[in-house]
């Protein structure tokens, strides 16, 4: 069946496309305001866009009255934001930063949210994170009325120790960070990695082989 988006209306675009994209990491992104108040709220609209620089990209909607949402404020005004990856025991916390709390709320401190200040940015990191990436913001590009494609700039990550196996390396159990991600409609999640397979890339070379007989 066919979907033409130029019949559909938003609420249906975005249920299209968000009950067929999954699973989506989440981003739990700490923010600024320019009046010092905090701000967290979780975007699986989100990945890790390139290494060399490494970029991630949040794709931050218009709220349901049109106005652009606070991460997306805050994100232009400062230029800074961090994002941490969602573990399933944080995950009610992390759902309640997503509640439509009015500009001035600290979602932070409402959801009872240890901190720390980022090593580069000074922003609030959520300590009990598996994973956070401090960044800037290298383009936020308005993609609609109140809508914000950003791209930020990893500038250093802080993974949970028991997760790392070897530093020197960069070698982490990743399944010991017990991520969660986002699945189709409101409220559903998935457990990251508890049903994987493995499959190992192809190589040209060994295709030629056989023909070449060596
Ligand atoms: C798991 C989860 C993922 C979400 N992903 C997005 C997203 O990718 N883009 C978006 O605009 N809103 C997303 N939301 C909704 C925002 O978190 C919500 O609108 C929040 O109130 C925005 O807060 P802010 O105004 O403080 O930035 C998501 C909510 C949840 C619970």
């Amino acid at each position: 069946m066919e979907f033409d988006f130029a019949t559909l209306d938003t609420a249906h675009r975005y249920k299209v496309l968000a009950s067929t994209v999954v699973p989506r990491p989440i981003a739990w992104v700490t923010s600024r305001a320019p009046d010092g108040t905090a701000n967290a709220a979780p975007y699986s609209f989100f990945n890790v866009m390139g290494s060399n620089p490494p970029v991630v990209a949040l794709g931050i909607l218009a709220r349901p009255d049109g106005t652009l949402k606070d991460t997306a404020a805050n994100i232009v005004a400062g230029g800074a934001f961090i994002v941490h990856l969602v573990s399933e025991d944080l995950a009610p916390a992390m759902n309640l930063t997503c509640i439509d709390a009015p500009p001035g709320v600290d979602e932070i401190a409402l959801a009872g949210l240890a901190t720390t200040p980022g090593t580069k940015t000074g922003l609030p990191r959520l300590v009990d994170a598996p994973v956070a990436f401090e960044c800037v913001s290298r383009a936020a590009i308005a993609t609609g009325p109140s809508q914000m494609l950003v791209v930020g700039e990893v500038l250093t990550a802080h993974v949970r120790d028991d997760a790392v196996l070897d530093a020197g390396r960069c070698h982490f159990a990743t399944e010991r960070l017990g991520l969660v991600a986002r699945m189709h409609g409101a409220g559903w999640y998935d457990r990251v990695g508890t049903d994987m397979f493995r499959l190992d890339r192809p190589v040209w070379a060994d295709r030629l082989l056989p023909e070449t007989g060596s």
